[in-house]
């Protein structure tokens, strides 16, 4: 199957993909990534595939940032940073890409908050409405980190797993603290997704495949 891992960072989804016998092309902006291709999804067209994902990044979306990137008050969302206005122009260009290629399946993945009040929209401003937001935490995946997780897709059956907050399957990490997602190092570490996580995504493509090819 011909999958693509857009905005690879460490290819969490690539390294997977692989391993399942897949091809898969990468890309990324940062040539430090070492990608298939090294480009500006802005302007370059990664083309035709069965799986495309994509990990847009998440600088303006998160919790910690809302106030220095957004205003207009409670659910308005409008952009008053170039980040938020740079990040809006990327979730448009995401879309705009699903509705050319209709991949048949497409996952887009950013931590659970901004991104799944503004995604929705552009998606169906361009069309599309075939979609289900899945969230995720990353310790039902063998991390220790909960990182609640949204993943908007169309991938038929996918429910995904999550806890909720103060369960003792994740480390505790109050705002400010050096755990959880806060804790990591650098946003290299931060943006990997468990491998387990695309195991599973991939269980559900290959049985959606199986049921269409009967
Ligand atoms: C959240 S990280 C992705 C992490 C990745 N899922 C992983 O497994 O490590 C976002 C990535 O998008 C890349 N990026 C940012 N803007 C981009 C653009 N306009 N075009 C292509 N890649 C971009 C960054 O270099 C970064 O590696």
């Amino acid at each position: 199957m011909e999958t693509q891992d857009n905005f690879c960072g460490t290819k969490s989804m690539a390294k997977v993909s692989l391993k399942r016998g897949n091809s898969c092309k990468t890309l990324d902006l940062e040539s430090i990534h070492n990608p298939d291709v090294c480009a500006d999804i802005l302007e370059y067209d990664p083309g035709q595939c069965v799986y495309s994902h994509f990990s847009p990044p998440c600088t303006s979306f998160s919790v910690a940032s809302i106030g220095r990137h957004w205003t207009g008050g409670k659910g308005a969302y409008i952009p008053k940073s170039d980040t938020a206005i740079l990040g809006l122009k990327i979730l448009n260009r995401v879309a705009e890409l699903i509705a050319k290629h209709k991949y048949k399946y497409w996952t887009v993945e950013n931590p659970r908050c901004v991104f799944r009040k503004l995604f929705p929209d552009i998606l169906r401003k361009h069309g599309i409405t075939d979609f289900r937001i899945v969230t995720v935490t990353y310790c039902q995946y063998g991390y220790k980190i909960m990182k609640p997780t949204d993943f908007i897709t169309n991938i038929p059956g996918w429910k995904g797993k999550k806890c909720s907050n103060g369960s003792s399957c994740h480390e505790s990490a109050p705002r400010g603290s050096k755990t959880g997602t806060q804790g990591l190092k650098n946003a290299k570490l931060r943006g990997k997704i468990p491998s387990a996580l695309f195991h599973e995504i991939f269980d559900y493509i290959e049985l959606a495949e199986k049921k269409s090819d009967n």
